[in-house]
């Protein structure tokens, strides 16, 4: 199969819609970043990031297409004419990889988040594929307008919870802040807490919900990290777990190894390959 009917038969098979709105070429973010798509597809790497130690993978693998979440040149939008213009020396080296290798990077973004199919509906395709590979696909119990994913469970506490994380996502560590022996009934999927000014309207949820838990995509210091750690040190059962927005995000790119047949309706090689963990820890 072509790599531009691979790509095709991915996107014609998720809803491919946002709140009722078609996603279309022109808007999507989901773009081929790189290489040439009127070629055979030899294999399908799926990953969150098509970092360097990916494409150098994907090569041994014998795949020449890398579908990755997340852009490939460290922009939204992925612009590179300030890295032609600058010659930047890690754009170059990375470039040069890919067309050494001959590979090709498909960002599979908004596709994947309108949803993939199960059962008689649409479920977004990251959080379906992160829920059931941590075992929570039962644990499901409501999401909101911003984007927040409600789980409710046994009694468990985050101590518990992040050593579940580890094992089931395959990292090496993870950020933690607040009650680590605090009753977990009540766990919050939440968006990017990167701005400094305030974070009132999601302090107000957790306290109104009584939510014990919080696993944000990205975190700073400023606002619900300091409500958290005195939520805390005060002895409610509250804490967050921050694993990294790429590792959180990172194994519903893993699980769609098991459904990709599906959507091409025939089989191609396709191996999963972890960018993260993101991170090193000393
Ligand atoms: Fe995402
Ligand atoms: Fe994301």
């Amino acid at each position: 199969m072509l790599i531009k009917d691979v790509i095709q038969n991915i996107k014609s098979y998720c809803k491919g819609t946002w709140n009722g709105t078609v996603i279309t070429d022109e808007k999507t973010r989901d773009k081929v970043l790189y290489g040439d798509t009127d070629k055979e597809c030899t294999g399908i790497v799926t990953t969150i990031y098509a970092s360097t130690n990916v494409i150098r993978k994907a090569h041994e693998l014998g795949a020449n297409l890398i579908i990755a979440h997340e852009a490939l040149f460290w922009n939204r939008g992925d612009h590179r004419e300030w890295l032609e213009e600058s010659q930047n020396k890690t754009y170059l080296a990375k470039k040069k990889m890919l067309d050494d290798y001959g590979i090709t990077v498909w960002r599979f973004h908004d596709y994947i988040h309108s949803g993939i199919p199960v059962g008689d509906d649409y479920i977004d395709g990251i959080f379906y594929g992160i829920a059931k590979l941590t075992g929570w696909d039962k644990a499901i119990i409501s999401s909101d307008v911003s984007g927040a994913i409600y789980l409710e469970c046994e009694t468990t506490t985050p101590r518990e919870v992040g050593k579940l994380l580890k094992e089931k996502w395959h990292l090496s560590g993870l950020k933690c802040i607040g009650n680590m022996d605090a009753k977990v009934n009540k766990i919050m999927v939440c968006g990017h807490v990167s701005e400094g000014g305030d974070s009132n309207s999601l302090i107000k949820k957790v306290d109104e919900n009584n939510i014990n838990l919080l696993l944000p995509l990205e975190l700073i210091d400023f606002t619900l990290s300091e409500y958290i750690k005195d939520s805390g040190q005060l002895g409610y059962d509250r804490a967050i777990i921050a694993a990294g927005h790429f590792n959180l995000e990172e194994p519903g790119m893993e699980y769609m190894v098991n459904w990709i047949d599906d959507a091409l309706k025939t089989h191609i090689k396709t191996d999963f390959v972890q960018a993260g963990d993101m991170y090193t820890y000393m």
